[in-house]
């Protein structure tokens, strides 16, 4: 059993996903948010998965290398970005190297990379008038959503979609269930 920590912003719906799952090859051993009060740490204490609150805001230091410290004292093999709205800078990503995982809410190489986060990257499908859209599940590299795909799923838009619908469907259709199935085929494989 692998052990792996989700690094959550806001909602933790992708979190979810991940403990409803019920991962064989894994195990959630810690979530980890960078924003105080976020609900996706009352979804994780609701599960008895331990959680740790580093808040982005105001943080004063290196926030990669203190968050690095915490999954190695947690002794954390893998690591799911899950609506994790921080960029983690480049040693982060060479020690967890082929190990960190995030799930984005569009088909990458579109609507991607900085500045492109949550309801935003709906926003920008709906303004150029794609048909289809979807998420994407990748490697984590120092370049921001441009590491190995690992898994995409597309979803239609509709007409009369809002960011939000467009959004919740993404969600429904594509990230809730590439994410886990995307987890458990890494933890399997290292
Ligand atoms: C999800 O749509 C996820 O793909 C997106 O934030 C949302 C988090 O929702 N992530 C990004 O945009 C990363 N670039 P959740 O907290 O309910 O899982």
């Amino acid at each position: 059993m692998k052990k792996i920590a989700v690094l959550v912003s806001g909602g933790g719906t992708n979190l979810q996903a991940l403990i409803d799952y019920k991962l064989t090859s894994g195990e959630i051993a810690l979530v980890v948010s960078s924003k105080e009060g976020a609900y996706a740490l009352t979804r994780a204490e609701k599960a008895g998965i331990k959680t740790v609150t580093l808040p982005r805001k105001g943080f004063i230091g290196n926030y990669s290398e203190k968050l690095a410290q915490i999954l190695s004292e947690n002794n954390i093999d893998v690591v799911v970005l899950a609506g994790f709205m921080t960029v983690l800078d480049d040693s982060f990503c060479k020690a967890y190297k082929g190990r960190i995982v995030n799930v984005h809410p569009s088909l990458i190489p579109s609507f991607c990379g900085v500045g492109y986060y949550g309801l935003r990257v709906h926003e920008e499908a709906l303004k150029r008038g794609v048909k289809i859209t979807g998420a994407t599940v990748h490697i984590v590299t120092s370049e921001c959503d441009g590491g190995p795909i690992l898994a995409q799923k597309a979803v239609e838009v509709k007409a009369g979609d809002t960011p939000e619908t467009l959004q919740r469907r993404v969600m429904e259709e594509a990230e809730w269930v590439i994410l886990p199935e995307a987890v458990e085929k890494l933890c399997e494989d290292l």
